[in-house]
């Protein structure tokens, strides 16, 4: 198989896997994801067929969406077999879509990601900030039912990995102190971090203006 009927395979299986998802990871997240990794791509020596894998693949077997992501990653690993992948590189690729989010670099021992790893985390990323960002934002909390403001929650400054997790009284606008806004600085490659700075401010602004509007200030 070329690496070109390879990707038509995956952008397939990822397409089933995802398209009835309801809490901001349908499979239009994952082609933006895809498209920003495309455009990072053009300034950083990685492995495209990788990235791209992985990027179709990350969410496929998330622990937050799927009930048995051990039966699932067997599931892409069988499946990246029968489209030529070796096993080198469905270690490679498993690797980064299990290593990449959020709550995995609050660790104490953060994984270490490949280039091609980097590229997908900084893609998914740039996929939660800016307007995209307070839109998938706003999305989740209705699915799941949170508060939009509380101004007596105050955002907790620094979390570890298991009190992220396990956060029960999180609002809409909190979510963007606990996380969103914490993004920018974590990008991995130049490009991604040019990207983000201006998706920084624009959630700035959002919630300067939300602040207001709350307090009939404007
Ligand atoms: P990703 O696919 O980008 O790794 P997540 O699985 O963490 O993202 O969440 C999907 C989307 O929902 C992201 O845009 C994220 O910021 C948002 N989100 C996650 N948790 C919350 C929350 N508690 N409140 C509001 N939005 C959230
Ligand atoms: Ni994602």
């Amino acid at each position: 198989m070329t690496h070109k009927e390879q990707l038509a395979a995956i952008k397939a299986f990822s397409f089933k896997k995802m398209s009835n998802d309801a809490t901001g990871h349908n499979f239009d997240h994952i082609q933006r994801v895809i498209k920003t990794a495309q455009r990072i791509l053009k300034d950083e020596p990685a492995d495209a067929t990788i990235t791209l894998a992985a990027a179709y693949l990350h969410d496929v077997a998330d622990d937050k969406l799927v009930s048995d992501p051990a039966t699932l990653e067997q599931e892409i690993r069988d499946f990246l077999q029968n489209i030529d992948f070796t096993e080198e590189q469905i270690n490679e690729i498993l690797y980064i879509t299990h290593n990449l989010s959020f709550s995995k670099s609050l660790s104490a021992n953060p994984p270490k990601l490949s280039l091609a790893g980097q590229i997908v985390q900084d893609a998914d990323r740039l996929d939660a900030i800016g307007a995209i960002g307070i839109t998938r934002a706003i999305y989740y909390g209705g699915a799941n039912s949170e508060t939009i403001y509380d101004p007596n929650i105050q955002p907790r400054k620094s979390m570890n990995k298991a009190e992220y997790r396990n956060l029960d009284n999180e609002t809409i606008i909190n979510h963007f102190y606990e996380k969103l806004l914490k993004l920018t600085a974590m990008m991995n490659t130049p490009t991604a971090k040019k990207i983000a700075e201006q998706r920084h401010q624009y959630m700035l602004d959002f919630l300067d203006e939300f602040k207001a509007e709350w307090d009939a200030k404007k």
